[in-house]
């Protein structure tokens, strides 16, 4: 069959208005599971218990977990506690009082992939830790705020590594959004910072959004310094200095006027403290 899917030069699909019906019934799945998973993120239960209540949760309404058996990834969501900034695989460990994380879950829907990650608190977080988590969320806000046809990634990267760093955190460079939608990850990829003039994906950044793009935005901000490093079992990234990285992350379609978010919280519990959807 002949692929009749509208391509920029670039090669970034433009989307049609049935494809956004079908990224906004995907994106308010993901954004379900990680509303019913608020609750049971407490003290003395474990990463795979949470992992378990996610798959089942989107398996039972019809939807299959994106990273299970993902490039050989073994588990439904990435749950990253304290240091680790992305890709922390469930298993025994047990949740302390303090420990702060980001789940992270995409589900399938007849599909189309809803991708979408927030921070979560076992019992009361330490004060840096919630400014760091404030600070995280109102990157992802900055970046989002960016959004409509014409404007550049590298303005919105712009506005994201400006604003971590005018409030003395990182953004990680190794890691970044990307398009979606049929496929979990495909082009364009999309910087948390503005890309500079050496950087591989300088003249990709200088890409102008179009209406129909579909892809996330998902800043990893640290409170040390920005560089990672990735575990011996091949998926853990932690930060090399040890200290807390915060992630928070939406799927999205650009709109002939601005940006329609397909993971927006039913429940309006993004921001773990905050009151903002
Ligand atoms: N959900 C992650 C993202 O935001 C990808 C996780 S891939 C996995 O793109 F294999 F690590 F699960
Ligand atoms: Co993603
Ligand atoms: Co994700």
């Amino acid at each position: 069959m002949k692929d009749t899917v509208k391509r920029t030069p670039e090669g970034i699909k433009l989307h049609t208005p049935e494809d956004f019906e079908g990224m906004r019934r995907a994106g308010r799945l993901a954004a379900e599971a990680l509303d019913m998973i608020g609750p049971h993120v407490v003290p003395g239960v474990t990463t795979e218990a949470l992992d378990t209540l996610l798959h089942d949760f989107m398996v039972d309404h019809g939807a299959i977990p994106a990273t299970l058996d993902y490039k050989g990834y073994p588990k439904s969501c990435c749950i990253s506690i304290n240091e680790v900034v992305c890709h922390g695989i469930p298993g025994k460990r047990v949740l302390k009082e303090r420990d702060i994380m980001n789940i992270d879950v995409t589900a399938i829907l007849d599909g189309w992939h809803g991708d979408t990650s927030r921070m979560y608190t076992a019992g009361e977080p330490k004060k840096f830790a919630r400014r760091l988590i404030d600070v995280t969320h109102e990157t992802l806000m900055r970046g989002l705020a960016t959004i409509k046809p014409g404007a550049t990634f590298a303005e919105m990267g712009r506005a994201m590594q400006s604003y971590a760093e005018s409030e003395k955190c990182s953004v990680v460079r190794e890691f970044c959004g990307h398009g979606l939608g049929r496929e979990f990850h495909e082009p364009p990829n999309v910087l948390h910072y503005q890309a500079g003039r050496t950087d591989q994906h300088f003249a990709m950044q200088q890409t102008k959004m179009r209406p129909g793009m579909f892809f996330t935005v998902e800043p990893m901000v640290n409170l040390g310094k920005r560089h990672t490093k990735v575990k011996p079992d091949g998926w853990t990234a932690v930060t090399k200095d040890g200290l807390l990285s915060a992630q928070f992350e939406h799927s999205l379609g650009v709109t002939e006027d601005g940006v329609e978010i397909f993971t927006l919280s039913p429940a309006g519990r993004f921001h773990p403290f905050g009151s903002a959807a």
